[in-house]
């Protein structure tokens, strides 16, 4: 099975959870692109979604689902979104598209986020995967000289520029043995907007497309 294949596998999967009459969080990246077109064929079913990208949106609007500004929504039973690196615990490194801050506002707005992988994603440690921060833009090398003291090589996003308006450092050379303490720690630096650790509201549901089919991992 292609890569693709098994993000197609694991989006088709992640229908079952979706909750019928219910609003949808829906996430960014190219896995939730497959989920956002499986949802299309749901389309009476549920009530509307709410997005974590500009991207998104516009994706699920094309599939004619109705989008919603997260003020006008109060329940949200169900979120699903991908990752870039999911550890046995269910805390993720996300953000890889640049949508982290939206994504972990859905993250802690809904009751059970589900988290939709192929197998390439599962790591024992996280870290591998540089770890995108987004900052505010007067204080990217404030932030930078700050980041590096913890160990990592925080390298500009180049010519990318967040939906908020703002920029990302992706952090090279971590290993992430406590992420909940460093998604902590980090969020206390002056000019940082989000950490794309989702560690202290990490996944409820991984979705995990392998080659034996999709797998179930549920967490604490
Ligand atoms: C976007 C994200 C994505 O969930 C993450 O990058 C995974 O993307 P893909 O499904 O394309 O591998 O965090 O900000």
């Amino acid at each position: 099975m292609t890569q693709d294949e098994l993000k197609q596998a694991v989006a088709q999967a992640a229908l079952r959870h979706v909750v019928e009459g219910a609003v949808i969080g829906v996430g960014t990246g190219s896995t939730v692109n497959f989920f956002i077109d499986a949802l299309a064929g749901m389309r009476g079913k549920v009530r509307a979604a709410v997005s974590s990208s500009e991207r998104s949106t516009e994706r699920l609007r094309a599939h004619g689902i109705e989008v919603l500004d997260l003020n006008q929504v109060e329940h949200i039973p169900v979120y699903v979104d991908g990752a870039d690196e999911i550890d046995p615990a269910g805390a993720m490194i996300k953000g890889g598209g640049g949508a982290l801050t939206r994504e972990k506002i859905l993250a802690e707005a809904a009751e059970r986020f589900v988290c939709i992988v192929d197998s390439s994603k599962l790591v024992p440690v996280l870290g591998a995967f540089p770890l995108p921060v987004e900052v505010v833009p007067m204080a990217r090398e404030l932030v930078r000289r700050r980041l590096r003291d913890f160990g990592g090589d925080p390298r500009l996003r180049e010519g990318f520029v967040t939906d908020n308006g703002n920029q990302i450092l992706d952090v090279h050379g971590l290993r992430i043995e406590h992420p909940a303490e460093l998604e902590s720690r980090l969020n206390q630096i002056p000019g940082v907007v989000t950490v794309g650790l989702f560690a202290r509201r990490g996944a409820d549901l991984a979705l995990v497309g392998g080659a034996d089919g999709v797998s179930q991992r549920e967490f604490d």
